[in-house]
């Protein structure tokens, strides 16, 4: 018997990002607030040139926008197995490329502070980025061991059983979004930041991250976290 889903045409990427990315109330907000964020904070580096540095906040500003499109591509339930396995392909190359942005990102901050013989981790933004990328390598780590290795089956042994770790990486998704919301929140007042904007800029960056994450969250479908049974 031919499955309904072999049926279902595979919709082109744009279909996907349409559906999933672009509608609805949580993904809009998410939209502006990552365009808004992301523009203002460019717009203070462009008139602030400060050599390497400048590279750490471009990096991880690109990663956050990924990492968050990465995100929205996945979180409203799809529509037949098509869509799913489309949304799964992009959710991997937009989290891996997110990856090396954010790996850049902190290369060049740590090797800018090893240049000028500055203390390392020793504010609450630098703590909290740590962190962050502690839990991005895990992230990354655990979904490509789980996808390109035959781990997932040998372990598992069904795909029933595996469907339910995959709950924990949700979870742990969504811990990871929290700190990739607050570390550069927490970079707002860093010193290079107060000395280099304006209160009016640091506000708008500020809000703009606080819609994208509210946004994103607002679409948690807490039946895809075991929370609740549908
Ligand atoms: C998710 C995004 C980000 C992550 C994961 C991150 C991570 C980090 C880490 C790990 C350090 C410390 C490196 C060390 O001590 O050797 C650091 C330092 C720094 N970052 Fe970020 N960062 C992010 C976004 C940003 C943004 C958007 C800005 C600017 C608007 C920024 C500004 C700074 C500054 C000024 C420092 C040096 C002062 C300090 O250690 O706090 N960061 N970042």
């Amino acid at each position: 018997m031919v499955r309904s889903d072999s049926l279902s045409h595979t919709p082109s990427a744009l279909e996907v990002v349409g559906r999933n990315s672009a509608s609805g109330l949580g993904a809009v907000a998410t939209q502006l607030g990552l365009v808004v964020s992301t523009a203002a904070l460019w717009r203070v580096l462009y008139t602030h040139p400060a050599g390497l540095f400048t590279y750490h906040p471009s990096f991880q500003s690109l990663a956050v926008l990924g990492f968050l499109e990465g995100i929205l591509l996945l979180q409203p339930q799809p529509p037949n197995a098509a869509y799913k396995r489309k949304g799964l392909q992009l959710h991997q190359v937009v989290q891996y490329t997110s990856g090396v942005a954010i790996v850049a990102g902190a290369a060049f901050i740590v090797y800018n502070k090893v240049a000028h013989g500055a203390k390392h981790f020793t504010t609450w933004h630098a703590k909290s980025g740590l962190l962050t990328l502690i839990l991005i390598a895990l992230q990354l780590t655990f979904g490509a061991v789980m996808v390109y290795t035959p781990l997932q089956r040998l372990i598992f042994k069904s795909e029933e059983r595996a469907k339910k770790v995959w709950k924990y990486h949700r979870m742990s998704g969504y811990l990871t979004l929290f700190f990739l919301i607050l570390t550069p929140l927490l970079a707002l007042v860093s010193d290079w930041v107060t000395q280099n904007s304006s209160k009016a800029e640091r506000w708008v960056i500020g809000v703009g991250l606080g819609v994208a994450g509210l946004g994103a969250f607002g679409r948690v479908q807490t039946s895809k976290l075991g929370l609740k049974t549908r």
